[in-house]
């Protein structure tokens, strides 16, 4: 929405959200979110043509188009639980639009949808009852986070679904501002809502493939740079979504393939379902991987060991930690016991604290006294890199920030206990250079070192 403020300045964009404390910080000088380039998109339109507020209602009654833009997190218990998307919070916006609206407003879901939803959103605008009529349209956005204001400023695509031709114009027309007409595609509502799973569980299928390949890497003594850079080069598959990583994580893969894995098994495609879900299965596998990697190779145990954890966003350049990798690495290090001392340039203690209490969580989603003594007496916050590897007997690199290869790793390296391991599971670090300091480094996709 502050993109579309800072290009069309005569658009009036009000932007909001029942929580206030949410929409104090998008009225402050420390917006909720940490992307580049925000702030200045932000600080540009806010109190030109960009507000933030709480008056829902007021935003409804005022404006001709109406963004959905609301979460469908994974639905945690009831039917399709832990694969289908939770629909609550859409359909009470859709009941909040249809009381509140006069006159004709165009509906637009910007939020990822299981194919079909427009559908329900459409029968309870029809339903208002109080003479208002609505076109529904689905827009979803392929922006990723760390590079929004780039994507959102010169996009592959923008992509319109809906069956009223002026509806698709009029949203078409915003965009068209900056963004040219042959890249901005219109389809149907289903096609539209079905390309945003497809085009995420694509994507997130290619990480899985890559870190398959991975695996046998480091069984074989391939490369996996090498062998990404080799299969990259062929322009029918291309270079991007080729880096093997510690295990891919965000709020949108798992949770769209899940939800792709979902509609599959409604229609009673079980062998699709499966195929989509071994992506997640991969992904899993991945991190699980990563842990014992680290455990085994530290003789066994990790019991009483420091392990500097770099990084704890799921990629670089915000602060999200949604399905972060890093999560899942640090359960399974704590349950061995070790000791680990976080730090990410981004992400608060309390947001670690909260993220490893919830995946220690039991199946109840209660977290037990035991638990929550492991995360106090074992978890600690460093501020820095140099800080969080002092007295470690390891390192693992769990975000590819950029700042972790501009290190001084001689300091590092005299402040840890010798063999000084590094695992790096983005392959950010320079192996070579490592190697000779001292360090004993591994690698994803990387053969082990010889000891
Ligand atoms: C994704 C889609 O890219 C975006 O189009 C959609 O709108 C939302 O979901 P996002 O989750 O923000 O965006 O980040 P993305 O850059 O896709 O990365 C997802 C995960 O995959 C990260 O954990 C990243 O580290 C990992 N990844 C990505 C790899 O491990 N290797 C790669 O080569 C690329």
């Amino acid at each position: 929405m502050a993109m579309i403020a800072k290009q069309c300045p005569d658009i009036s964009v009000h932007v909001v959200d029942l929580n206030p404390t949410r929409i104090g910080q998008w009225n402050s000088d420390t917006l909720p979110v940490y992307e580049p380039g925000l702030d200045e998109v932000v600080r540009e339109s806010r109190g030109r043509n960009l507000r933030f507020s709480t008056d829902v209602d007021q935003a409804i009654r005022d404006s001709d188009i109406i963004f959905i833009a609301v979460n469908t997190p994974t639905k945690s218990s009831g039917i399709g639980a832990g694969r289908a998307a939770n629909l609550e919070f859409i359909e009470k916006c859709a009941r909040q639009i249809a009381r509140c609206s006069h006159g004709h407003k165009i509906v637009v879901e910007k939020s990822t949808l299981p194919v079909r939803t427009a559908e329900a959103v459409k029968r309870i605008l029809q339903s208002a009852g109080n003479g208002a009529t609505f076109d529904v349209l689905s827009n979803p956005e392929f922006l990723a986070e760390g590079t929004a204001v780039e994507d959102l400023l010169n996009p592959d695509r923008v992509l319109i679904g809906g069956e009223s031709a002026a509806a698709v114009e009029k949203l078409a027309s915003v965009y068209s501002r900056w963004i040219p007409r042959d890249r901005i595609l219109t389809t149907n509502l289903w096609s539209s809502e079905l390309s945003k799973l497809a085009a995420n569980a694509y994507l997130a299928q290619r990480v899985s493939s890559i870190n398959a390949i991975s695996a046998l890497c480091e069984a074989t003594g391939a490369d996996v740079d090498e062998v990404a850079r080799a299969i990259g080069t062929d322009s029918r598959i291309g270079p991007k979504f080729l880096k093997s990583s510690v295990g891919f994580g965000g709020s949108c893969f798992q949770k769209d393939i899940l939800n792709l894995v979902y509609l599959c098994e409604h229609f009673g495609l079980r062998e699709v379902a499966a195929y989509w879900e071994q992506v997640v299965v991969m992904n899993d596998y991945q991190k699980r991987r990563f842990s014992e990697r680290i455990v085994r190779t530290m003789f066994n145990t990790v019991s009483d060991k420091r392990i500097a954890v770099w990084g704890f966003a799921f990629k670089k350049d915000t602060n999200d930690t949604r399905e972060s990798a890093a999560i899942h690495v640090c359960r399974d290090l704590l349950q061995e016991r070790a000791r680990l001392v976080i730090y990410d340039p981004r992400v608060p203690e309390s947001q670690i604290r909260s993220e490893l209490q919830a995946a220690l969580a039991d199946y109840t989603g209660l977290l037990s006294e035991k638990n929550q003594k492991l995360i106090d007496s074992n978890v600690t916050v460093a501020k820095d890199c140099y800080e969080a590897s002092k007295g470690a007997h390891a390192i693992a690199v769990l975000t590819e920030w950029d700042e972790f290869k501009k290190l001084d790793y001689s300091t590092i390296l005299a402040s840890m206990h010798r063999p000084a391991f590094v695992f790096d599971g983005r392959n950010i670090l320079d192996r070579a250079t490592l190697s000779k300091l001292g360090f004993e480094i591994h690698a994803i996709g990387k053969p082990s070192p010889s000891v």
